[in-house]
């Protein structure tokens, strides 16, 4: 046969295999997920993700200094306050969770960067992600707390602020917040294309932050949109966000890629909690390769475009990267 084109050519060996390879990936661009939380001598696993644990502060150190030993120098904070109320005020307080995490951990591990989650869910007694105002979500007045929230961060020695709560123009508001209170280089990396997903299922669990009554529909995007994410995007940009967030990852790779295109700003992906959960059961029933299926996840979603990953396999995913596969 005499064919002009056999693409199999490129095919033929491992070392050309990799030579001609268009992803490639690096540790730098990974982000790993961590849950801290009130009390000492605490390290517990979370029953739906296995593998994956809450830790009390004094046990963080620990877990910071196996990740650098890894190779993944960027973590995401999340807090789980052992008091909740009407209007999530943990979230914002000095000596919550999250900012008592950030103070002791950056003494011991400076190299290290933390991000952190912005959110009232983990802190309100009803579990939605704002102040209610009768049984909605009341936009604005969450705003101010947000902002509030993001502050207490960044002079907690927060290094990115992650807002996750889906209120409208709640990037404006954390950045002029940040930018009074003398934060105007801390970046923000918005959790802008968020849709309303049972694959938070997991996480919800981890962090006791499932709502109380109803769900987030009347926040988090419908995903059954494409166009809508768009917007969100390009709002947030325009309010100032330095880096947009698609999440999840797995089923919305489409999202990414269709964004990264679109805009200028560096694209992360965050494969969530349900993602993890689910390969993490089917690897224990023997019934898929878990190191290739993560090795998969997570081209797939610097294929599509992403430049940063968050998730909860970073640790996997180093090594993988070390031994060059
Ligand atoms: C808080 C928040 C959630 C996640 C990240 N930040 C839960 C939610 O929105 O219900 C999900 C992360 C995961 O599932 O891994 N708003
Ligand atoms: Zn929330």
């Amino acid at each position: 046969m005499e064919l002009i084109k056999r693409p199999r050519r490129l095919r033929g060996g491992e070392t050309l295999r990799k030579m001609v390879r268009e992803t490639r990936m690096d540790k730098s661009s990974l982000i790993y997920p961590l849950f801290v939380m009130e009390g000492t001598g605490i390290q517990e696993e979370i029953p739906s993700m296995e593998g994956q644990y809450r830790y009390s502060l004094d046990r963080l150190p620990y877990k910071l200094e196996q990740l650098e030993k890894a190779g993944v120098s960027s973590i995401m904070l999340f807090g789980i306050p052992d008091h909740k109320d009407e209007i999530g005020s943990g979230a914002y307080a000095q000596d919550g969770i999250v900012q008592k995490a950030l103070r002791s951990a950056k003494e011991r591990f400076p190299e290290m960067y933390y991000v952190t989650d912005v959110c009232m869910c983990e802190y309100t007694s009803h579990g939605h992600c704002g102040v209610l105002c009768g049984h909605d979500v009341d936009n604005d007045k969450t705003l101010e707390l947000l902002a509030k929230t993001a502050l207490s961060h960044a002079q907690a020695g927060s290094d990115m602020i992650a807002p996750s709560d889906m209120m409208d123009g709640r990037v404006a508001a954390i950045r002029k917040e940040l930018d009074q209170g003398g934060f105007s280089n801390i970046p923000i990396m918005s959790y802008a294309v968020k849709y309303a997903s049972a694959f938070y299922g997991p996480f919800r669990d981890a962090a006791g932050s499932a709502p109380a009554f109803g769900d987030r529909k009347s926040y988090q995007m419908d995903f059954h949109n494409r166009r809508e994410g768009m917007k969100e995007a390009l709002m947030d940009i325009e309010e100032g966000a330095d880096i947009i967030m698609v999440k999840p990852a797995m089923s919305y790779l489409d999202m990414v890629s269709e964004i990264s295109k679109a805009v200028n700003v560096p694209v992360a992906a965050y494969s969530v909690s349900g993602e993890y959960a689910m390969v993490k059961a089917a690897a224990k029933m023997g019934w898929i390769d878990e190191e290739r299926i993560i090795g998969e996840m997570a081209v797939g979603a610097y294929r599509a475009g992403a430049q940063i990953y968050i998730t909860y396999f970073a640790e996997e995913i180093a090594k993988m990267m070390d031994e060059g596969r």
